[in-house]
């Protein structure tokens, strides 16, 4: 197979137009999460990967690019790691499910705990909409009461009709069901108030991302989780993206607050299929069968659960994050690529138009049309000439323990290669250089 280098344009896309051609037919949105879907994404892209190595990916045509989004944040120490692989080995040889816990299970949950520090139990599950819909429902059942509240402004919670019905894509979701989730602004403490002045006693939990849209107001977190509790609300937070990303393991080390429940996932155990649900004893043991006479509450009970190479590639990802210092490299990547990109925005003096958000953990781009009003066309075209050149990019720099200065720049140095594109798509239109249809919203009513 030749693998094109990345400083060479990529133009053959003929096996990924094979693969989008047929997928639909057999995989209903073509992926098995809507956000890898082909509306995601240019025309002039990979439709699918073949592999992955370090911080790259291959496509079915051969080609060869820098990832982004690392597996949509999951992977925090790169494709095909080998002490995450040989971990994963280790345990598939001693069997991967059986008719009883395995051994495994208490060791990592033993050693999760201790990380997180503030928590006093443990439940694990194959994904991260599980566990947030699972911290719902204890909360639901420790408070008796039906409402969950959650940031408007925020994109993603669970595939739940709980979180679902609370968007714009609210087919098969019964109405009675929509109304039990209510909204607030994300990190605003008058929105909140209001919350719970509109609703009193009524508000189960509180789910929310820790840091999303902007830096936290000062003591945000602590004085908002104070607020929920002094209204006998459950506060949830949802370290599913932040969980070894601004801290470790997560942001409620770093602002030492303490949620009653925490949802983890994604880069846990580089991209394995290993999330969890933390929280205090007294709401968690609700989940058990220990309390003879009180009502059994049915929480994660599923066979995969416990599946031991995921478990063991969460163990090794522990390792690994605690050997290395994985998580001071991934900021320091994330910082110089902000740095980086933020100075040839400004030298083009595009910087009202590609906007960076400052997180180094997650480094977002906004596209901007010369109205300032957000643009899908001009991300979409941004994205295709990225692609072009060797970097699949989807908005987002989320770096990985692979991604090391020389790929940085080579990201940057491609930004670069296309901004004249960008400067001239701003002043005669976007259609004129965009192959095929921009990208659409994930969380859109109409087709
Ligand atoms: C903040 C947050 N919570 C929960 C989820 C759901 O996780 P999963 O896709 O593993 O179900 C996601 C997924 O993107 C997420 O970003």
């Amino acid at each position: 197979m030749e693998i094109q280098a990345h400083k060479n344009m990529i133009t053959n896309f003929k096996k990924s137009d094979e693969y989008r051609a047929r997928i639909h037919d057999l995989i209903p949105g073509g992926a098995h999460t809507y956000s890898k879907g082909d509306d995601q994404f240019p025309i002039l892209s990979p439709a699918a990967i073949t592999h992955g190595d370090g911080c790259f990916v291959f496509d079915p045509d051969g080609n060869k690019y820098i990832e982004c989004l690392s597996g949509l944040a999951s992977v925090s120490l790169g494709h095909a790691y080998k002490p995450v692989v040989d971990r994963v080995v280790q345990e598939l040889y001693k069997g991967n499910n059986f008719s009883r816990p395995a051994t495994i299970e208490m060791e990592v949950a033993e050693r999760f705990l201790n990380l997180v520090g503030i928590h006093d139990m443990i439940k694990f599950s194959k994904n991260g909409s599980v566990v947030t819909t699972a911290a719902v429902k204890i909360a639901r059942a420790y408070t008796g009461r039906k409402l969950i509240a959650r940031p408007i402004d925020h994109p993603f919670y669970s595939y739940d009709d709980w979180f679902i019905g609370s968007t714009d894509v609210k087919s098969g979701i019964p109405s009675d069901i929509q109304a039990l989730t209510v909204t607030y602004t994300s990190d605003n403490m008058d929105s909140l108030r209001e919350l719970f002045d509109k609703y009193p006693n009524q508000i189960a939990c509180v789910i929310s991302e820790p840091e999303k849209m902007n830096v936290l107001p000062h003591n945000y977190l602590k004085d908002a989780i104070d607020l929920a509790h002094k209204n006998g609300t459950l506060w949830i937070m949802d370290e599913m993206i932040t969980g070894y990303k601004t801290a470790y393991p997560g942001s409620l080390k770093k602002y030492g607050v303490e949620p009653d429940m925490a949802t983890w996932g994604k880069g846990i155990a580089n991209g394995f299929s290993f999330c969890c649900l933390t929280g205090k004893k007294e709401v968690m043991e609700l989940g058990g069968i220990r309390k003879k006479g009180a009502e059994k509450l049915f929480l994660v009970s599923t066979t995969h659960g416990g599946e031991t190479c995921s478990i063991g590639a969460a163990l090794a990802t522990m390792d690994e994050f605690e050997k290395h210092n994985v998580l001071a490299h991934n900021q320091a990547m994330g910082q110089l690529f902000i740095d980086k990109t933020k100075a040839l925005f400004a030298e083009h003096k595009l910087e009202n138009n590609l906007r960076n958000l400052q997180f180094n953990w997650h480094a977002s781009i906004g596209y901007f049309d010369n109205e300032g009003n957000n643009n899908f066309g001009l991300r979409t075209l941004f994205h295709q000439e990225l692609i072009k050149r060797g970097i699949l990019f989807q908005g987002i720099f989320c770096p990985n323990y692979s991604h090391k200065e020389e790929h940085v720049n080579a990201i940057v140095e491609a930004m670069s290669d296309s901004l004249p594109i960008m400067k001239k798509a701003l002043d005669q239109g976007y259609e004129k250089f965009l192959v095929g249809e921009p990208i659409k919203p994930v969380f859109r009513k109409i087709i």
